[in-house]
């Protein structure tokens, strides 16, 4: 009955790769041979793995079949949240993917799933990423100010998921959440966020994300406590594939 996580898997079984980094980092060689290793050794069916965003490079469902068949596979109840390059998930539908894939998938945005007796919660959540301008020292002396107001915007309509995902797991009595984003909960320029107010506000235990991948983002946020929350970083070049564990 634990409960693991772990995100941006980025499978293209079908489509076609984007990202030409993915293709030359040696972490990602194979990673979904090494994932599933992983999951196999760690994971029994009674477990939950939460699956943190970045399923899968397709455009569409029809794109992502084989990548689904890949996550369907693996050991225990599957939850996905949904990420930033997640094209077949539309925000709007997430009730109707829900359906489609009873009893196989259950797919986390604004809603919540139960684990034992917490309430997981979550959304894709969002975080300015710049354009920063830098000195010469890679000091930050300014920053995209359009860009930070779109994403503003963006933050706040997240922000509403998220509390909506809060509420309705307190409506039905849960006191205990962990809490799941796919961006980070703060950008490199904060030291809270919206998020983690609300992290703060119904007394979340953890807050999860991933997102940030590749070596020179694993520190763009809170990995570790701070003001009573557990934070964690979960991309899974970071955790180099192995599911983290996140409670028993
Ligand atoms: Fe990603
Ligand atoms: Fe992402």
């Amino acid at each position: 009955m634990s409960l693991y996580a772990i995100g941006d898997l980025h499978l293209h079984f079908q489509a076609e790769l984007k990202n030409r980094a993915q293709l030359k980092d040696r972490a990602w060689k194979n990673h979904e041979k090494k994932f599933k290793k992983n999951c196999e050794k760690l994971l029994s069916d009674s477990d939950t793995l939460v699956l943190v965003g970045d399923h899968s490079w397709g455009r569409n469902l029809s794109e992502c079949e084989e990548d689904f068949a890949y996550i369907m596979n693996l050991p225990g109840r599957k939850i996905l949240l949904r990420g930033n390059h997640d094209m077949f998930w539309d925000a709007k539908k997430t009730a109707a993917l829900n359906e489609k894939f009873k009893g196989k998938l259950a797919f986390l945005q604004g809603n919540y799933y139960s684990w034992n007796d917490y309430a997981l919660v979550g959304t894709k959540g969002f975080t300015f990423e710049g354009p920063f301008y830098l000195n010469g020292r890679g000091q930050i002396m300014g920053w995209d100010i359009k860009n930070a107001e779109h994403a503003e915007k963006i933050v706040n309509r997240e922000l509403v998921r998220l509390r909506q995902s809060f509420e309705a797991a307190r409506a039905d009595g849960y006191q205990k959440f962990i809490m799941f984003l796919h961006y980070p909960p703060t950008n490199i320029l904060e030291d809270s966020s919206g998020f983690t107010k609300m992290a703060e506000e119904y007394g979340a235990e953890y807050v999860i994300y991933a997102h940030s991948h590749g070596q020179s983002r694993f520190h763009d946020s809170i990995i570790g406590e701070k003001n009573g929350i557990q934070y964690r970083l979960v991309s899974g070049d970071y955790l180099m594939w192995e599911p983290l564990l996140i409670k028993t």
